[in-house]
């Protein structure tokens, strides 16, 4: 019998921050609103940006929350004992509150004190920053842990690879870190963290956001000094548990077993990767927002996760009919294990499975052709697969580089995928931030010219509202320093004339150099007002409402310009069809 479940960690988490004057948000969907350069929440901090740059956030100082997220930065890594796609990530935040001394001592009683998680404080060992040309050694957080008793031949100090917090790459606030490891005591007599070792397990990360990383890579002191920390839920259930490995935890290991005795042969990583990728495909069908499998952005990683899933299985032997009956039963369990935490995954199980049998069909199909693809490679005496290469017959017929390596394997036929990739951003044209970055998870950009493109969007959703009717809704946004991108239930194409009301209107809106403005108040009264939002979606207690003139009203996390007349023209550069019943309008200010 396991120590403790995913919903009592979860549970005691929140309870021990809100005993310490923390207020609960929900979690924030897994595709990020109005975020410019990530097409996924890849940590609790992501939303919270703005707020960690110095704007008051409506719910206080002393923040809390666990957040659905998806990292596929470590995609290669999924299946061995703790890396995950999905993941639900434990966090708490100070902005411009407790630093260090009161993070590090919270973490510290939340992990060994009776009262909560009880885990013998000798198994664990941490690390600090070791300073560098941006920023001071963190004796300071070294002090605070020997203060706590941890000795010093557990306390370990590294540069900015392992103890610097930020996503990676980007601008935006960031600042050294400690990170808290358990000692498995398995596995080789590794003594130290970081090692490769897996002795070690990584539970909690406590950044000291206190840093700005500007777009030049210089870092600049914030105006405010800030907490950050992020707990995996599933690798903390697991080290409470005595598991080896994150797939014996309650929330997958009935999914493990289903796969396990669906499908002849059992390969254990093959198993964990169809089990992760599955219940990350699953979440991601859940979302609001409405993703599909496609061959863009957020679609696209979807897809890939589901064939990745779907060829794991076929490697174990999976006939078609497996295939079919996992894909049922497995939307089912997860509805089970997540239902009350996640509703979404309850409410919108019949599309999830409507998707994914429909991916399903079109992967036996694409396996069949890329199987005839290796033959030719092999007939013409090669077992090499360029970029190129592999980019055209990606784009012919949808095999991804993934599936060719799988098939080539046993052939001895290889895939160059960096020159794939290459094709495939220049095909692409993503933001600035590129799609390694964008997978791995970033940050918002608060270029002069993506503020202008937020407030262009409450201008385009409202003009949408006035010239096609209220039935228009928001369903996902998207901007980069580039263009902005803006979806929305609508059942038909827009004729060329709606599209040019639609111009003149958010145009006229500009020219009227409109006030912009924020008031803080209650999701009720937000809606009450007339607010725009995403009701379906929990929000916290307290919303951020921006007002432009007498024009639109929306819940949103901003940032926004001051005046409408600093935004500039505005020009609809593309309007297309994304799903049923669903457009997607591409715009620029210039
Ligand atoms: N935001 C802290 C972490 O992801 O580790």
């Amino acid at each position: 019998m396991c120590a403790i479940t995913s919903t009592q960690l979860r549970e005691r988490f929140l309870e021990f921050f809100r005993e310490r004057g923390h207020a609960i948000l929900p979690s924030a969907s897994l595709v990020p609103e109005n975020d410019p350069t990530v097409l996924f929440t890849a940590a609790g901090m992501q939303p919270l940006v703005p707020y960690l740059l110095g704007q008051p956030h409506p719910q206080g100082k002393r923040l809390a929350n666990v957040q659905k997220c998806l990292r596929t930065g470590d995609i290669d890594e999924v299946g061995d004992a703790f890396h995950l796609t999905f993941f639900e990530m434990l966090g708490n935040w100070s902005l411009g509150d407790y630093f260090k001394k009161e993070a590090i001592e919270m973490s510290f009683e939340f992990l060994t004190s009776d009262r909560w998680l009880s885990l013998p404080a000798e198994k664990l060992a941490v690390t600090c920053f070791a300073g560098d040309a941006d920023a001071p050694r963190d004796t300071e957080s070294a002090r605070i842990w020997e203060r706590l008793g941890i000795p010093k031949d557990r306390m370990f100090f590294f540069g900015k690879s392992a103890n610097w917090w930020g996503p990676p790459g980007k601008a935006g606030p960031c600042g050294p870190d400690t990170e808290i490891f358990f000692d498995t005591g398995r596995g080789p007599a590794s003594t130290r963290p970081n090692d490769d070792s897996g002795r070690f397990v990584e539970i909690w990360n406590d950044v000291f956001m206190e840093y700005e990383k500007r777009s030049d890579g210089t870092f600049a002191p914030l105006q405010q000094k800030n907490v950050d920390t992020g707990m995996g839920l599933e690798r903390a259930v697991a080290v409470l548990c005595g598991h080896t490995n994150v797939y014996e935890t309650d929330v997958f290991a009935p999914l493990m077993e289903l796969i396990r005795g669906s499908v002849p042969r059992a390969d254990e990583r093959h198993l964990r990767i169809a089990a992760d990728h599955l219940r990350a495909a699953v979440f991601v069908l859940s979302d609001p927002h409405e993703i599909v499998p496609s061959n863009v952005e957020q679609g696209y990683v979807l897809r890939r996760l589901i064939r990745r899933a779907l060829r794991s299985l076929r490697l174990q032997g999976a006939e078609e009919h497996h295939l079919l009956d996992i894909g049922n039963r497995f939307v089912d369990e997860l509805a089970r294990i997540y239902g009350e935490a996640y509703p979404e995954i309850f409410e919108r199980k019949s599309q999830a499975e409507t998707q994914l049998w429909g991916e399903l069909q079109k992967y036996i199909v694409i396996e069949q052709r890329a199987g005839k693809f290796i033959e030719q490679v092999r007939g013409r005496g090669d077992t090499r697969i360029s970029g190129a290469e592999a980019f055209a017959i990606y784009q012919e017929s949808g095999i991804h580089p993934d599936l060719l390596r799988s098939l080539g394997a046993s052939q001895d036929v290889t895939v160059d995928f960096k020159g794939f990739e290459e094709e495939f951003q220049k095909h692409q044209q993503v933001s600035r931030a590129g799609m390694t970055q964008r997978f791995a998870g970033g940050l918002t950009d608060h270029s002069e010219r993506t503020v202008r493109m937020h407030t262009a969007t409450h201008l385009l959703h409202e003009a949408l509202r006035r010239i096609l009717g209220p039935h228009v809704e928001q369903k996902g946004s998207n901007i980069t320093p580039e263009r902005l991108r803006f979806d929305f239930s609508h059942p038909r194409k827009l004729s060329t004339e709606e599209i040019r009301k639609v111009e003149d209107l958010v145009n006229k809106e500009i020219r009227r150099d409109l006030p912009v403005t924020r008031a803080v108040m209650t999701p009720e009264e937000a809606k009450a007002a007339g607010a725009l939002g995403f009701f379906e979606e929990k929000y916290g207690d307290q919303v951020s409402v921006y007002t432009v003139g007498d024009f639109s009203k929306e819940i949103c996390g901003g940032p926004h310009v001051p005046r409408t007349g600093v935004i500039g023209r505005f020009h609809i550069t593309k309007e297309e069809g994304l799903a049923q019943g669903i457009r997607r309008i591409r715009a620029v200010v210039e």
